[in-house]
């Protein structure tokens, strides 16, 4: 079976991780988003994957290449982000029967995909507490009455998941779709454009589904994908390491004596851990990264070449690529009220639900010694932070705070 993941969106709401690349190639428990959809997608015998691409398209290419864990992949170009039916279109030449599509900014497991291909013309579904940024699906007499895109008062909370089985009749349909009032060539306008045509749309409802929005949704991400992970060390773990739980320490790295690891974590290929440090659940640590002496690090997302050598502290927080701490960089991550965390992005005050939330740091970010780096704070790449600096906020790349 064919499926098309689209990707060829930047993913605004994820910056300023994706300044550097698009949200879809976010690592995750050390592998693209894209690459844990695909894994699913084989599971349920998918062999041909297509992938719209766009935005930082060479990226995801290069990764994938032309067969990637088994599964054949080919690529379409969608030069200008024209709306998700666009996306679609540009990958019709592709197909050659009934076939999967999901947006790539979704996780999803194989159990859910299964319920899906059941029956052709089936639209995923979920319940939100926030209708209002997805479609929300109207269903009637078990099939799909409507779908209204982003309401601004929601008639329900059962959301489109953004996962559909679909024949190739969808593409005319696609052909006479308007543009949105929001400018788009949108697929939930396709599909109520072939419901008017009586064409029927069964729902399947999707359990194990995380809409990858806002950087703090990859904390999630990385906490389901590390509870299914088994221990597997190909490193090297010297005496006196403490590993609890259930590890994963790639081929080149070195765990040196008084490390302490309580799993589940990730360690990703010729990374350099410890002594002494200690590393809490729900960590993953990418390629060639160094995690130094009285370093602790907790449920986050490093990912690879960045470096946090010395007495630092990192909680909740997601940092980007071939970052350097300073020694005695801390990341706060609980407000002293405990209260809910407030980001600043650059033009919005964003309320994430949670009480503990550190960083959001984007690549190739430096700072100096003893800098404190405030709970909810953004850094965009390439900044620097000086030594003894306080973050706190937005901060634009290639920013010096002083
Ligand atoms: C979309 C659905 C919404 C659903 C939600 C679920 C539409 C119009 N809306 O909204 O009903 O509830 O997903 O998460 O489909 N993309 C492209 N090219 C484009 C536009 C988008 O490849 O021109 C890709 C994006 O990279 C992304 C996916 O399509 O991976 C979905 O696009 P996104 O902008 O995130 O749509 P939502 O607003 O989330
Ligand atoms: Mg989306």
């Amino acid at each position: 079976m064919q499926a098309v993941i689209l990707s060829a969106g930047e993913g605004t709401r994820m910056r300023p991780l994706t300044y550097t690349r698009p949200k879809v190639m976010i690592e995750v428990a050390n592998k693209p988003i894209l690459a844990h959809l695909i894994e699913e997608l084989k599971k349920v015998g998918v062999d041909e994957v297509i992938l719209v691409v766009g935005y930082y398209q060479e990226k995801v290419r290069e990764y994938f290449g032309k067969t990637w864990n088994g599964v054949r992949l080919k690529y379409s170009t969608q030069t200008k982000q024209l709306g998700t039916a666009d996306a679609l279109r540009s990958a019709e030449h592709y197909i050659e029967d009934d076939f999967l599509m999901l947006n790539g900014d979704t996780i999803v497991d194989a159990e859910d995909l299964k319920r899906i291909i059941e029956n052709e013309m089936t639209i995923g579904v979920n319940t939100v507490d926030d209708p209002e940024n997805y479609g929300v699906v109207v269903v009637k007499d078990g099939f799909v009455e409507e779908i209204i895109e982003k309401p601004e008062k929601p008639v329900a909370n059962t959301i489109n998941a953004g996962i559909y089985h679909f024949t190739r009749d969808i593409f005319d349909y696609i052909r006479i779709t308007p543009k949105s009032v929001r400018g788009e060539y949108e697929i939930t306008d396709t599909i109520n454009l072939a419901i008017k045509d009586g064409v029927r749309f069964s729902t399947a409802k999707i359990s194990g589904w995380i809409d990858a929005s806002y950087p703090w949704d990859l904390l999630k991400i990385n906490e389901l994908m590390l509870s299914n992970i088994d221990t597997e060390i190909d490193g090297v773990v010297e005496k006196n390491v403490t590993i609890k739980g259930n590890v994963v320490i790639g081929e080149g790295s070195i765990i040196k004596a008084g490390t302490y690891i309580e799993g589940p974590v990730v360690i990703g290929k010729n990374c350099e851990i410890g002594p002494n440090c200690y590393i809490r659940a729900h960590t993953s640590i990418g390629n060639g990264c160094k995690i130094g002496a009285a370093v602790e690090v907790k449920n986050s997302i490093v990912m690879n070449g960045t470096k946090i050598p010395h007495h630092n502290y990192i909680g909740d927080s997601v940092i980007g690529e071939n970052c350097n701490f300073g020694a005695g960089t801390k990341v706060a991550n609980l407000k002293l009220d405990e209260k809910e965390i407030e980001v600043y992005t650059k033009d919005k005050r964003i309320k994430t639900g949670r009480k503990k939330l550190g960083a959001i740091i984007g690549d190739n970010v430096k700072t100096g010694i003893n800098a404190s780096i405030n709970a909810g704070a953004m850094i965009g790449n390439n900044c620097f932070i000086a030594p003894n600096a306080y973050v706190d906020g937005w901060i634009d790349p290639y920013t010096r705070v002083f």
